[in-house]
């Protein structure tokens, strides 16, 4: 059985091959180990089958915000509805009440990523505007915001 929890350090070695499958300028392990460990508004989950990390999902609540930075699922686990759900485990996550209440949640995605794209129209997200040449290898953003 798939579940969603938690990411724990001792997962770094599953997320790790992940992150170099899953993206075109992957994050190095210090990066991910930052995150895991020391960022104090990361929130980092990861699908879990039967003790096999699968997929994973890493975010930052900062004010009234949250930003979407990765969302992963390896290969052979894809178009089962898994990043829908990593999604919705957030979603729910959110706070609703109190200071911190998160009103927004924005990403930057490729403007090539069409599958990533489209989970996130079905998330209920909008594009805003293009970052032109946001990334690295000059490729344009997306940003996208979706109102809670
Ligand atoms: C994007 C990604 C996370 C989707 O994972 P997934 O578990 O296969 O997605 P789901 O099965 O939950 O699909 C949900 C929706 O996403 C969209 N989607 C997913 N894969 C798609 C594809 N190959 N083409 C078009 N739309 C796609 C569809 O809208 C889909 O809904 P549908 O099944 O009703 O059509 C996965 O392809 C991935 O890891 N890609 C590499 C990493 C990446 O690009 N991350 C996003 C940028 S941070």
């Amino acid at each position: 059985m798939i579940s969603i929890r938690k990411a724990e350090l001792k997962d770094l070695e599953m997320i790790l091959p992940i992150e170099n499958e899953c993206f075109i300028s992957p994050w190095k392990e210090s990066d991910l180990k930052y995150e895991l460990t020391e960022n104090p508004v990361n929130k980092f989950y990861v699908l879990d089958d039967e003790g096999k990390v699968v997929g994973f999902l890493n975010f930052m609540i900062t004010f009234n915000s949250a930003t979407i930075s990765q969302i992963a699922v390896t290969k052979l686990y894809r178009h089962q509805g898994l990043a829908l759900k990593l999604m919705e485990q957030m979603f729910l996550d959110l706070p609703k009440d109190g200071d911190e209440v998160v009103e927004f949640v924005t990403l930057e995605v490729r403007k090539s990523n069409v599958a990533a794209i489209s989970l996130y129209k079905k998330c209920g997200f909008e594009i805003i505007v293009d970052k032109k040449a946001y990334y690295p290898d000059g490729e344009d953003a997306v940003y996208m915001v979706k109102r809670m």
